[in-house]
């Protein structure tokens, strides 16, 4: 599996994972979206690709933190093509997104997760992620 940052050729490959993660989306505004990222210094987005396919994807925001001297980072989404999961693309995946932020100086990596995903759970704990708190959200739009 080779991690490397996304690029604009990855459009549709970003907008099948998507789906798989619940967020279906056409890939105009998905372009639009990875634009976005790309012209910000706070994000990164990597994705996998096994024999020359892309079959995942994580990405990272760095933001500036009260509670800390250093930046934290924030696991922004992450998803294996479901043809490819259990086989260690999320793995790779996590630990590129732990370099990038180790990289910056952060001091924390951390994420939120829908209640829902007990699958994700288990991956996360499993790679030694803990259990820290809740997330609250409220959709303004
Ligand atoms: C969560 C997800 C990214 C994991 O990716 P993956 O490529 O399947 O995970 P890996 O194969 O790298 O697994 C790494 C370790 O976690 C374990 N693991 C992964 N999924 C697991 C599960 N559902 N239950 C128990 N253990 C699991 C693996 O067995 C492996 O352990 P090992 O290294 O000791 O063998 C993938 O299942 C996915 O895309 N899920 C749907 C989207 C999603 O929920 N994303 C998270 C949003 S918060």
């Amino acid at each position: 599996v080779l991690i490397r940052t996304a690029k604009r050729g990855d459009v549709a490959a970003v907008t099948r994972l998507l789906g798989q993660l619940g967020y279906p989306a056409d890939e105009e505004p998905v372009a639009r979206r990875l634009k976005r990222l790309q012209r910000s210094a706070a994000d990164e987005l990597f994705v996998a690709e096994a024999d020359g396919e892309v079959v995942g994807l994580a990405g990272i925001h760095v933001s500036a933190s009260l509670e800390y001297d250093e930046d934290a980072a924030k696991v922004s989404a992450i998803v294996v093509d479901e043809a490819h999961r259990l086989g260690g693309v999320g793995r790779a995946l996590l630990e590129a997104v732990e370099g990038e932020a180790r990289r910056r100086g952060c001091a924390l990596v951390f994420l939120t997760t829908a209640e829902r995903r007990k699958d994700a759970h288990e991956f996360y704990r499993r790679l030694g992620w803990e259990e820290t708190g809740r997330r609250f959200a409220k959709r303004l739009r």
